[in-house]
């Protein structure tokens, strides 16, 4: 199978997240966010043969992901539910992916109340988080602005993409295509995934140790600090926090990509006119 044009998954971060979950000695696992099952069904294949449990969390994910679900009846359920919502339904995990929807409220109120259930059962958190870097570590992503109290709400558009060191939204760029809204601007407080995490890991009363592993998005790791695995967690992902190589690679892919973008916008304003039956337009580059 090819590649995807765009590396997008949690999943692509299995090389690092099932060896946590080995040292975690994980076997009771929850993910927020399944989409088509790109990382869930990662999960699945490795819990199986351990006689695991997997329950994923998202109101509507894809068709194919619930046919999954639906053959692997004494592995996985899914809890068609917003999360924070089926948090306090589902109870505690060993290990929980976050990877819902990608703003501030969301993202804080779910390690909030991830916290709360952990604490009320008495055992240690471990989190994994996707998206903490580029576009949406400074700049909430809405899939469903309603969902959010309207206070905690930043302006945002349906219409308007982003690029890398614009903090405005504007016209074409990485933008949601009618799946997601953008908030206008990037930066300022209670604005997007990774100023969640701060800000929870301020407010809360417990040590936790952070790291983020800057590909594909970037993957956030958080765990308490007196976690049983805690050392050999440390070991696994303390080299990767904001490695600079990896940094680097991947604000190259991601310029990149925009690249592509705007390569098939103008290829497809240039089909609508040729349609249209006019002259293409002459652009400048
Ligand atoms: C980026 S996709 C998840 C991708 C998937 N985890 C992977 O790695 O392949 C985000 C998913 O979160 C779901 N979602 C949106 N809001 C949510 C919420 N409040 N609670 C749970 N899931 C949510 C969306 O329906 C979507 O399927």
């Amino acid at each position: 199978m090819s590649e995807p044009l765009l590396l997008h998954s949690l999943g692509e971060f299995a090389c690092l997240t099932l060896p946590a979950l080995e040292a975690a000695g994980a076997s009771v696992i929850c993910e927020i966010g399944a989409e088509h099952g790109g990382n869930t069904t990662h999960l699945g294949r490795w819990l199986g043969p351990r006689g695991g449990r997997l329950v994923s969390i998202d109101p509507s994910p894809g068709a194919a992901y619930l046919d999954w679900v639906a053959a692997h009846r004494d592995l996985a359920r899914h809890v068609a539910l917003p999360s924070l919502e089926a948090i306090p339904q589902v109870g505690a995990q060993d290990a929980w992916f976050v990877d819902g929807d990608h703003n501030w409220y969301t993202v804080f109120h779910e390690l909030a109340a991830i916290e709360r259930v952990q604490r009320a059962a008495g055992r240690p958190l471990l989190a994994f988080l996707h998206d903490v870097g580029w576009p949406w570590a400074r700049r909430d992503l809405y899939y469903a602005p309603d969902r959010i109290p309207e206070d905690a709400r930043q302006p945002h558009s349906w219409d308007l993409g982003v690029r890398l060191g614009a903090a405005a939204a504007a016209p074409g760029g990485f933008r949601g295509c009618g799946a997601f809204a953008v908030a206008l601007r990037e930066g300022g407080p209670r604005n997007g995934v990774l100023t969640a995490v701060e800000d929870f890991g301020a407010a809360s009363p417990v040590e936790y140790f952070w790291a983020s592993v800057p590909g594909v998005f970037g993957l956030g790791v958080l765990f308490d600090r007196a976690h049983p695995a805690a050392a050999d967690l440390a070991n696994l992902f303390g080299p990767l926090h904001d490695h600079p190589l990896l940094a680097k690679l991947e604000r190259s892919r991601l310029a990149n990509y925009l690249t592509v973008i705007d390569w098939q916008d103008r290829a497809a304003v240039t089909s609508a006119e040729r349609a249209d039956g006019s002259e293409p337009a002459r652009r400048a580059s």
